[in-house]
């Protein structure tokens, strides 16, 4: 079947949604996401959103900041935009019903991450992610423009390819005209045909065996756009969160907000004693590849699988009002954190590269554009400063938005595309295959591809997962499509471009660190 929309927005994390509500006035939008609208890694995001709000903090400080956290490779035309565009969106958000925490002078109750040099993280209590999502879902669910497909999975793209046309990776006038769609209560693939399409997947947290994201993060919107020859980058700098809570077995990995670090929590290792002050003059509260790598060399040291952070220094009421989210988790296994230490890990959390966008958010396919953690804009360059990327998100759908207002009455809707054939197929008679080749990913980003690298380890990973992506390919063409099998191919083809974009890499800086080229390149 075909539908048909003016707008389609593949994601319904902040970038979706807030793109959904700037375009709805103008003409239809299908807001589709794989599972209910809730489920995104937005609606876990904990310490809140990075912008300049009182009058003794200064843009040029967060932009300094973005772009040391950045290690070199930022944009620097993107932070400012960025940086200075934050007021505005919070304004909006708050228009939209997102309410957050004040002092009792009325003024925003700010809290301080990682490599931040003052106090600007706006927050809701240490939810701050589920109060922005809830209130957009009220909002979008309201616009009559707006058509939910939730439980629709997007398994490609359209572009000239699907009209038979020879498309490659070096052409530049690819364009989008939509996607094909999977209804997963009916099992029918649909055609959404649109004159402009958002991917607004998030990230690839899924690609690791450990992760704070949720299951929904397995590079869809990466891995469509790499298959239909659109250009993605920095696929290597992959943001390892380095207070995820030790708890062997839980999917995904509870997360221990930073903001945790800025209120005063100290890390240690299992002998009780302080070591951020070894690896950096800013201890606890260095930006977070530095933290990782410590934390990582920590526990190899002494053998262990986690070191720990402590707030029990800290006024117990205090904790519980400012954290009772994490008070709450922490207390249902046992641990009451106003007077035990936290056992932390670190966990994959944050993928600062992704399809690469101009400052108008357009991908390299024509009238397809990108927002939020799938997108690469040249923000975070080889690091993300803490609580910088629900800004990013924001700040870049409005971009989208804006651009794509103003094309969307010149184009119209390309009828010519074949519906799906899924001739010859037939449902995969072994689940298993999938489930385990899953696992396999797992293991082999997770031990070769983790927070330290080295050319031996990329290459063995990199020969795993051929075989993986081979035995993929084969199952998918003989199968009727499955959320399973299309999300185990973009694993593979996002884990394949986080070690191909490692290999190319012969230096180590921000997040990708390797033994074989331990100094940075200098960039003149
Ligand atoms: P998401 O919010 O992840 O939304 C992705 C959407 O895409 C979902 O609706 C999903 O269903 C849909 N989707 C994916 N694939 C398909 C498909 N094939 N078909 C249909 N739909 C699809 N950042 C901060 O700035 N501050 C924080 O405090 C913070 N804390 C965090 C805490 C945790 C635990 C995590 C995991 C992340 C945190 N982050 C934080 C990062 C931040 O939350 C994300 O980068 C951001 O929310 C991403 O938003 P998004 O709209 O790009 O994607
Ligand atoms: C956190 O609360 O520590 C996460 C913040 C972020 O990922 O930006």
């Amino acid at each position: 079947m075909v539908k048909k929309f003016d707008f389609l927005i593949i994601g319904s994390g902040l970038a979706g949604m807030s793109f959904a509500l700037k375009v709805a006035d103008k003409g239809q939008v299908a807001l589709c996401c794989k599972t209910g609208l809730e489920e995104a890694n937005t609606f876990y995001a904990q310490g809140g959103i990075a912008s300049v709000t009182k009058t003794t903090d200064q843009f040029d400080k967060h932009i300094e900041d973005t772009l040391i956290a950045g290690d070199g490779l930022c944009d620097r035309a993107v932070v400012e935009k960025v940086v200075k565009e934050a007021p505005a969106q919070i304004e909006q958000l708050i228009r939209w019903g997102v309410d957050f925490d004040k002092d009792s002078a009325g003024h925003f109750d700010l809290h301080k991450e990682g490599g931040h040099s003052d106090f600007r993280i706006l927050h809701h209590k240490d939810s701050t992610g589920a109060e922005i999502q809830e209130s957009l879902i009220e909002r979008v669910k309201k616009h009559p423009n707006i058509h939910i497909f939730s439980h629709h999975f997007a398994i490609e793209i359209l572009t000239q390819h699907h009209l038979g046309q020879n498309v490659t990776r070096h052409t530049d006038n690819i364009e989008c005209y939509g996607a094909y769609v999977l209804n997963m209560r009916t099992n029918k693939i649909h055609t959404f045909l649109a004159k402009v399409t958002m991917m607004a997947t998030g990230g690839i947290g899924n690609i690791y065996q450990t992760t704070t994201n949720p299951e929904i993060a397995t590079g869809d919107g990466i891995a469509m756009v790499y298959r239909a020859k659109g250009q993605v980058s920095n696929m290597e700098f992959i943001q390892f969160h380095p207070t995820a809570l030790y708890n062997p077995g839980e999917r995904p990995s509870f997360l221990i907000t930073e903001a945790m670090r800025g209120y005063g929590g100290v890390l240690k290792n299992s002998d009780g004693e302080e070591f951020m002050q070894k690896y950096d003059k800013r201890g606890s509260l260095a930006p977070r590849d530095i933290v990782a790598r410590a934390i990582d060399t920590e526990m190899k040291m002494q053998g262990v699988e986690h070191v720990y952070l402590d707030v029990t220094h800290k006024d117990p009421q205090e904790t519980k009002d400012q954290y009772p989210m994490i008070y709450e988790k922490c207390l249902s296994l046992g641990i009451d954190i106003t007077k035990d230490m936290i056992p932390v890990a670190p966990a994959a959390h944050y993928l600062c590269g992704g399809i690469k966008v101009d400052m108008d958010a357009r991908t390299s396919i024509k009238r397809l554009y990108a927002a939020g953690e799938c997108s690469c804009t040249g923000l975070h360059g080889a690091n993300r400063l803490a609580s910088n990327s629900l800004l990013e998100a924001i700040v870049y759908a409005d971009a989208a938005a804006k651009d794509a207002l103003s094309i969307v009455d010149s184009l119209s809707y390309e009828e010519r595309i074949p519906l799906w054939d899924d001739e010859g197929t037939k449902l995969p008679e072994e689940m298993v295959l999938i489930t385990q080749s899953k696992k396999e990913v797992g293991q082999i980003m997770s031990t070769y591809v983790g927070i330290v690298r080295s050319n031996l380890r990329l290459k063995r990973a990199l020969d795993r997962l051929d075989i993986l992506y081979k035995e993929t390919e084969r199952l998918f063409a003989r199968s009727v499509v499955s959320k399973e099998i299309c999300e185990l191919r973009n694993i593979i083809n996002a884990g394949y471009l986080v070690i191909k974009q490692a290999q190319e890499r012969k230096e180590s800086r921000g997040l990708h660190y390797t033994i074989d080229y331990p100094k940075k390149i200098e960039i003149d």
